[in-house]
């Protein structure tokens, strides 16, 4: 045995169970309260910010001195001061900020929560069902996703889709398929007037979500319904879809299902997680989350509904051989909008 890489592999051990509590500790400071005021104020004693944010000191003290210890705030042992550097903040704070990383504080541990399903799963096959991770999940993933879609939606990724922009002004029909909580749907419904927008998910709950979301725009409606039953008449000439074909339990029949409800030359903008299709390109703590995520939640979900499991690091390659598949006419990645994050495809009919 060689005892130096034990002590490495102990020094990573301590790494893993820090970022998994640090995770726990900006769950209950997102929570509480603590982080929304920490953003606001910038700064303070445990005193102050206990006083401040109405919150139990001693919890208070706690929780910032493990922040303190993972490097999230910055501590002044001379003034006792915690200080949220700004730069932090966009991330911890700032729901307005497309570096906002509050959803993962909600989805997280809403994925963490299942691990005894997934277990059984492991043994015995199967899977934990989509309901089954509750309302944190779906409210989380609204609030990892919505951020970027606010900022990039209208200014970045429509632009980035040759000739969309003019057909949206002067009137199509669109439709974003796993819809969520409805963000895409309402923002696109709500520039471009002249166009009719559907929003489609099998969650009620996300649907019901979007629908109350929705109440003053009039040409966007929602409807809980799945990808295998996308309506193919009338076409649509844009369809989207955010995040949603390797949660799939038939990914390439979703997809299938996509291209026959489009127009001749309608367009496609798909988003999935940004990866390679080989793993030995995905050897990074990036990757470590992408499998992790999807193990405990994106293959697991499709598994329980008998499906393919897919994984959301299905990747690049896989994407363009299932678009071939599908009976696309082209497939094209945008690589000047994707991100460290999220890799968006156009497909064309
Ligand atoms: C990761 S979430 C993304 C939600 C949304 N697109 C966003 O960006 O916030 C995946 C969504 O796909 C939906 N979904 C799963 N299977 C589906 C299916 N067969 N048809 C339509 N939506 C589905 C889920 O209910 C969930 O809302």
């Amino acid at each position: 045995m060689d005892r130096v890489k034990i002590d490495a592999f102990l020094d990573r051990f301590i790494e893993f169970a820090a970022g998994a509590t640090t995770i726990g500790l900006l769950a209950v400071a997102d929570r509480s309260g603590l982080s929304r005021h920490l953003g606001e104020v910038g700064g303070g004693t445990v005193q102050d910010l206990a006083e401040g944010a109405g919150l139990q000191s001693r919890y208070v003290q706690e929780i910032l001195s493990g922040l303190a210890a993972a490097g999230v705030v910055e501590y002044d042992p001379g003034t006792q001061r915690f200080e949220l550097p700004p730069e932090h903040a966009l991330l911890t704070s700032d729901e307005s900020s497309p570096y906002f990383m509050g959803g993962f504080l909600d989805v997280l541990p809403a994925f963490l929560g299942q691990i005894d399903g997934v277990a059984r799963a492991t043994v015995h096959g199967g899977g934990v069902v989509f309901e089954d991770f509750g309302e944190a999940a779906v409210r989380g993933i609204s609030r990892a996703q919505t951020p970027s879609q606010r900022t990039f939606l209208l200014s970045r990724w429509l632009p980035a889709i040759p000739g969309v922009i003019p057909r949206l002004e002067s009137g199509i029909r669109v439709a974003d398929v796993g819809c969520g909580s409805g963000t895409v749907a309402i923002l696109l419904a709500e520039a471009f007037p002249e166009s009719w927008v559907l929003g489609y998910d099998v969650s009620s709950e996300a649907i019901a979500t979007a629908t109350e979301r929705s109440t003053t725009v009039p040409n966007v409606e929602f409807e809980n319904r799945g990808i295998e039953d996308l309506p193919l008449d009338p076409p649509f000439e844009l369809i989207t879809t955010f995040d949603v074909i390797h949660d799939l339990t038939d990914p390439l029949g979703g997809m299938k299902r996509v291209r026959d409800a489009l127009a001749e030359g309608g367009q496609y903008l798909m988003m999935e997680p940004n990866a390679s299709s080989n793993l030995e390109d995905n050897l990074s703590p990036r990757g470590a989350m992408l499998y992790g995520t999807s193990t405990l939640h994106c293959l697991t979900q499709s598994l329980a509904g008998g499906g393919v499991g897919l994984g959301a690091a299905w990747g690049r390659q896989r994407a363009e051989e299932m678009a071939a598949e599908a009976g696309f006419g082209s497939f094209e990645p945008l690589d000047e909008i994707s991100n460290r994050f999220s890799a968006f495809y156009l497909l064309t009919r």
